[in-house]
């Protein structure tokens, strides 16, 4: 734990990678007990937006679509890309304080409801503070995170997928369990005002889902601004979109530009054993039980 300092005392080291603090596991280098901490502090104002995921579920797709709805014509400059315009709660990464930017904000995290700030939930009573969660399904979530593991600079390389999956069932990875993830948004819904999306709506519809967030976030768009916004949003624009499809992220970090892999529903089984997808389906079936979401595994 050296690289974090004294505070890291406090933290659980997992391994060389990964640290957990209050429950949750965090990459090393990117952020700091003291600092979640902080974020129960942290100034809530009604105008923000928060995109909430499990890694790997489709945030930076999330995010364009929401910058693309919330754009203001006047601030095209300001920010240079998607990740400095709705940047992520949990990581500061040398930017200015939040609390010095302008008003509506727009914020990304992979965190859980206790480690949100409480204003959330609790300010002045209203649900007004606009949460959208996006969930993927699981085994095309492991796949993702499986690859991603190999590029990310800040990640243990898996030896092979058989072991990265032991990782992610035991919650030993960013972002912890996607169960508890999933379970906690999902049981704790009616403390926010929430809108569920999952990845596979948004690729089997993508203008439904894109109309869906214009109406919850009161974006009153007219047909072809919402035409214009699936456009930039397809998995092919985005991929050749400089502001939105992280290659803007440094070459020691990300070690292949490939933050935008694959993009499909169901390619988990090009990838799981039939051993490998027994054991998922139990546990899946034992962990889920009690929440009644739906995934559609492929689109064959
Ligand atoms: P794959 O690795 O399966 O391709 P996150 O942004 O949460 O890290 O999620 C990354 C996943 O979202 C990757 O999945 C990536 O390809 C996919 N993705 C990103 N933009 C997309 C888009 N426009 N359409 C479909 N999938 C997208």
């Amino acid at each position: 734990p050296e690289e974090c300092g004294l505070k890291c005392s406090i933290m659980e080291s997992l391994n060389n990678y990964l640290f957990k603090y209050k429950g949750y596991v965090f990459a090393k280098g990117e952020t700091t007990g003291e600092y979640i901490d902080s974020l129960q502090h942290f100034e809530i104002r009604d105008s923000d937006v928060f995109l909430v995921t499990y890694p790997k579920s489709g945030t930076i797709w999330t995010q364009n679509i929401i910058n693309l709805i919330c754009e203001d014509t006047t601030d095209k400059s300001k920010f240079p890309n998607n990740l400095e315009k709705m940047p992520w709660l949990e990581y500061r990464e040398g930017r200015p304080d939040y609390s010095l930017r302008a008003s509506p904000r727009l914020f990304a995290t992979h965190l859980t409801p206790t480690l949100m700030p409480p204003g959330l939930r609790d300010k002045r009573g209203k649900l007004s503070i606009k949460i959208v969660y996006v969930l993927r399904n699981p085994k095309d979530n492991a796949v993702s995170y499986y690859h991603f593991s190999l590029v990310w600079a800040k990640l243990e390389k898996p030896k092979s997928f058989e072991d990265f999956l032991q990782q992610y069932l035991a919650g030993n990875v960013g972002g912890s369990s996607w169960f508890d993830h999933v379970q906690e948004w999902y049981t704790k819904r009616d403390q926010y005002s929430i809108l569920f999306l999952s990845y596979e709506d948004m690729v089997m519809d993508l203008r439904t889902a894109v109309e869906k967030i214009c109406k919850f976030l009161e974006k009153n768009l007219d047909d072809a601004a919402i035409a214009h916004i699936v456009e930039k949003a397809t998995f092919k624009n985005m991929k050749k979109d400089p502001r939105a499809n992280y290659e803007f992220i440094p070459g020691d970090l990300l070690l292949k530009p490939q933050f935008m892999r694959k993009g499909t529903v169901g390619d988990w089984k090009n990838t799981f054993t039939v051993a490998q997808n027994e054991m998922f389906d139990q546990i899946f079936k034992e962990r889920m039980k009690n929440i009644p979401l739906h995934f559609i595994w492929d689109l064959d």
